[in-house]
């Protein structure tokens, strides 16, 4: 049996959807989940609701929460990974994201020490490294015009859609555990989709100081660049490229 954790959220929904049959659908709040799909209550801050909604379970997607106190995040985590060993949980796929693997602070802390934890408990697992999502970044045409603070850079983003899918064949395959991928979508630019759509381009500042402007400052000193295949290996399939999703 396999079970998904944060299967209320964005790409748990998404996950679901893809995993028809034997699958268990761990949530804070069972009503939430579609019917026809076992749920069981889960919350990562009660390490002995995990333990209980484990139960004969084999395969865990661990789906990183939206805790924003990298703290209690990293707790959260290592009440899940923890529960899974107590409840015989065989293997373990976690969300985590780039970079993570060699950067311990700052964005990926919670991720760094989530791994850590996965590759201390002994348990099989599978180590999914996402971009960040590209439904965040699309860019929109405003009087026939892409206004960008990017630089023109290139962005590695992926759509959930395609997270998703790569996270159900990651659970439910066979050749996936031991093994960690550094998922990247196809690399993209602000300019080259306005060129591709037949409207102006146009470099802004940063409207104002916030999350959206610390993004672009990653964007702009060419952090988002970085390309594997490991997206396109996972799917079997090249990734949903951003002037699909704009076409429609
Ligand atoms: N790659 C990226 O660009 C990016 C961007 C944002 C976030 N993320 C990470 O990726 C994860 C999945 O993305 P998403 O789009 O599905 O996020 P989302 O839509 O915000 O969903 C977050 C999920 O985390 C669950 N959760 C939060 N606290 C929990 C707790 N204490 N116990 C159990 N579940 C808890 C939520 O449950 P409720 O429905 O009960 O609130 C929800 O199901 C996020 O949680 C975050 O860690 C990645």
């Amino acid at each position: 049996m396999y079970a998904v954790t944060a299967a209320t959220g964005n790409l748990g929904r998404l996950v679901l959807d893809r995993l028809k049959g034997d699958v268990v659908a761990v949530v804070r709040d069972p009503s939430r989940v579609p019917s026809g799909v076992e749920a069981r209550h889960g919350d990562y801050d009660d390490p002995i609701s995990l333990r209980a909604a484990f139960a004969g379970v084999e395969r865990l997607l661990l789906i990183s929460s939206s805790e924003l106190d990298t703290a209690r995040r990293i707790t959260q985590h290592r009440n899940a990974v923890d529960a899974a060993v107590a409840a015989g949980v065989t293997a373990i796929v976690y969300t985590s994201f780039l970079n993570a693997d060699t950067v311990a602070t700052g964005m990926t802390e919670g991720h760094h020490a989530t791994e850590q934890a996965i590759f201390e408990s002994g348990l099989a697992h599978t180590i999914l490294r996402n971009p960040f999502y590209g439904e965040a970044f699309l860019p929109q045409v405003t009087d026939g015009v892409i206004r960008s603070s990017t630089g023109g850079r290139g962005l590695n983003t992926a759509f959930r859609d395609d997270l998703a899918q790569a996270a159900a064949n990651a659970l439910t395959g066979d050749d996936h555990l031991g093994r960690a991928y550094d998922l990247t979508g196809p690399l993209w630019s602000c300019p080259e989709v306005a060129d591709a759509l037949g409207v102006a381009y146009e470099e802004v500042p940063d409207a104002a100081p916030g999350p959206m402007a610390w993004l672009n400052g990653l964007v702009r000193a060419g952090a988002l660049e970085r390309q594997t295949p490991d997206l396109e290996i996972l799917l079997g399939r090249p990734a949903e490229r951003v002037i699909a999703r704009l076409k429609g």
